[in-house]
């Protein structure tokens, strides 16, 4: 990663940050400052500011995806509606990414994570069809990426104590609602429009996001967060239980519902539980 850049943020201010205020108030409306992290752990402060920032990033990386997403839409001219929908999410991903970070300072300041810019996301395969582009993303990032964080994020919310992360956590959840409903909601759209060689092209496309998964749970796996003990400052999942979670919603958000629309799925979870043997 020699060539890559520091995730570094900013915000313009002024009349810019005014109006994006106004957009979206609610994030000014929360509990900021009252976290108390004087009897904190060093340890766990550094856990729950690398946690954060790491949050912060794939907020990023999800605002990237969106957008893509939305471009894809707008070239294959699907319909209006959905395309007005679509065009609030990337909106959506910076306010996430505002919580996420805000979080990590509140907790003493973001940890360094460096990145390539240029490679956050996979294009779209040139060589399809507009409709085609547009569908590929929309599986890839929604009817994987979003309606599995859905269920995650909706439990780490539950668990979340201090009405700080729970604000943020509450947010983040009512808005990916939103993004995880609208990726089958184009495919009942686009699908009767797709041959089955189509679908195979989607399944593919299904498949690649789905062992992407699989590869970050094998990290989650082997860094497993200690468990929850008194004065825990993140008051995130237990690793097992979030992985636990992760492949029963892998099962019933993202690959029985492509299943039912006729995309093949070939990456199914029993690739990632053969790994790990039951003793
Ligand atoms: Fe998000
Ligand atoms: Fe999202």
């Amino acid at each position: 990663m020699s060539e890559g850049e520091l995730f570094e943020l900013e915000l313009l201010g002024g009349n810019t940050e005014r109006r994006f205020r106004k957009m979206r108030p609610e994030v000014e409306a929360m509990p900021w400052g009252t976290l108390d992290i004087s009897k904190a752990r060093e340890e766990d402060l550094i856990a729950a500011r690398l946690a954060w920032t790491s949050a912060a990033y794939q907020e990023h990386r999800t605002g990237v995806a969106c957008a893509l997403t939305l471009r894809a839409l707008i070239e294959a001219r699907a319909p209006l509606d959905l395309i007005a929908v679509a065009s609030r999410f990337p909106l959506d991903e910076m306010v996430h990414v505002e919580l996420c970070a805000r979080m990590a300072m509140e907790l003493g300041g973001g940890t360094e994570i460096v990145h390539d810019p240029k490679a956050m996301v996979l294009d779209p395969d040139p060589k399809q069809s507009a409709l085609m582009q547009a569908a590929e993303c929309v599986v890839r990032f929604f009817c994987v990426g979003e309606a599995i964080s859905i269920p995650l994020l909706r439990a780490t919310w539950h668990v979340a104590e201090h009405p700080l992360p729970r604000a943020v956590l509450g947010r983040i959840v009512k808005d990916e609602a939103a993004h995880g409903v609208f990726g089958f909601t184009f495919l009942d759209w686009a699908l009767p429009l797709m041959s089955d060689s189509d679908k195979q092209v989607l399944g593919a496309a299904a498949d690649l996001a789905i062992r992407f998964l699989y590869g970050q749970w094998d990290y989650t796996r082997q860094n497993r967060r200690t468990p929850k003990h008194e004065g825990d400052i993140l008051g995130w999942m237990r690793t097992d239980e979030y992985l636990a979670l992760a492949q029963r919603s892998m099962q019933s958000a993202v690959i029985d519902p492509l299943e039912q629309r006729g995309i093949p799925i070939a990456a199914q979870l029993s690739e990632f539980t053969a790994r790990y043997p039951t003793p």
